[in-house]
């Protein structure tokens, strides 16, 4: 193995920087080429190669975004796109990627590596940190940070108007963020695809709280929640109680951006870094994990296939400790 490239796929998340940083450096540091990919399958596609270097990187470790972009691509999901991008592959003399991303990636990298029998190692890019075979993947730690600065600001004000906040955070399949960052903030409750929503167990809740003289009630909702996003909810809940001033907020996309948290750049730099390793080891079609501390290899078929599990305890934390 002379050359490998990288690349970033699917929704960017803070770290993801980092990441770039270790596969390049790992990759020089053992005589290797490395050639960055831009937006990401696409970029095989269209042949969007750039040489990194080592100072190609410098400074990267702290900033949110991917220096490489990310896309998801339409064209990569073809036969016809898959073969350009082998071609492009062989054309540039690589010899094994590194792919960075979330669970569509990995399903990508799964079918390529399949079809082509190319080297590819994951490494996990998500906010969502819905994927199974890692305690944490790349921007979830950021992520929850920044939304829980987020919501202990809406606290305040929540608290000054003796108001009710719905906020709304990402995770459009899985309810990691909004628990994590519910538990954090000290939310009366959370609502998650995981667990099914009762509207009417909400509303009790939240009247016994009424009644009880709490000032402020945040209601912490996963955008992908089975009962609906925050907006929806909020109506639902005001349909049955309607004596107390509601308010709703969207996080967005704030999630996704901003300075690594210390975790994230060293996670993301220790995955980097075990997934060049992997690749000049012979490994390949497996995703980089980190459980228990200790490095662990999942195989994409697996990552894709199985979900990460939310803890049961951290749901029993929001009621007993709000
Ligand atoms: O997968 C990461 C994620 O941020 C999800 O939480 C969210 O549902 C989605 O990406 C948003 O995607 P886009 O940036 O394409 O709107």
């Amino acid at each position: 193995m002379k050359k490998i490239g990288v690349f970033t796929s699917g929704g960017d998340s803070p770290g993801m920087n980092a990441c770039i940083r270790a596969v390049v450096r790992t990759g020089i540091y053992y005589g290797l080429e490395v050639v960055g990919i831009k937006r990401g399958f696409q970029g095989l596609i269209d042949k969007e190669f750039i040489p990194l270097y080592s100072h190609s990187v410098s400074r990267i470790i702290k900033q949110g975004g991917t220096m490489l972009h990310s896309a998801r691509s339409k064209a990569f999901r073809t036969k016809e796109g898959r073969e350009k991008a082998y071609q492009n592959l062989l054309d540039e003399n690589i010899d094994a990627i590194v792919v960075i991303g979330g669970d569509g990636s990995f399903t990508g990298a799964h079918i390529f590596a399949q079809e082509y029998d190319f080297p590819i190692i994951g490494c996990p890019g998500t906010i969502d940190n819905d994927l199974y075979g890692t305690d944490f993947t790349i921007g979830y730690d950021t992520a929850i940070n920044t939304a829980m600065e987020a919501i202990d600001k809406i606290k305040d004000t929540a608290n000054a108007h003796d108001r009710l906040f719905f906020i709304e955070v990402m995770g459009r399949d899985a309810g990691f963020i909004a628990l994590s960052a519910g538990v954090a903030v000290g939310a009366e409750a959370v609502l998650i695809p995981e667990s099914p929503t009762d509207i009417n167990t909400l509303v009790a809740l939240l009247k016994e709280n009424y009644n009880k003289k709490k000032t402020s009630n945040i209601v912490v909702v996963a955008e992908g929640d089975d009962a609906g996003g925050a907006f929806k909810i909020a109506e639902a809940v005001k349909e049955r109680f309607d004596q107390v001033d509601m308010r709703v907020t969207v996080l967005g996309h704030i999630q996704r951006g901003g300075k690594p948290t210390a975790m994230e750049r060293v996670r993301a730099s220790r995955m980097g870094m075990e997934a060049v390793k992997a690749l000049m080891a012979g490994q390949r079609g497996e995703m980089v994990g980190i459980v228990n501390n200790d490095v662990v290899f999942t195989s994409f078929k697996q990552a894709i296939k199985y979900n990460n599990e939310i803890n049961p305890v951290m749901l029993e934390m929001v009621k007993i400790l709000s």
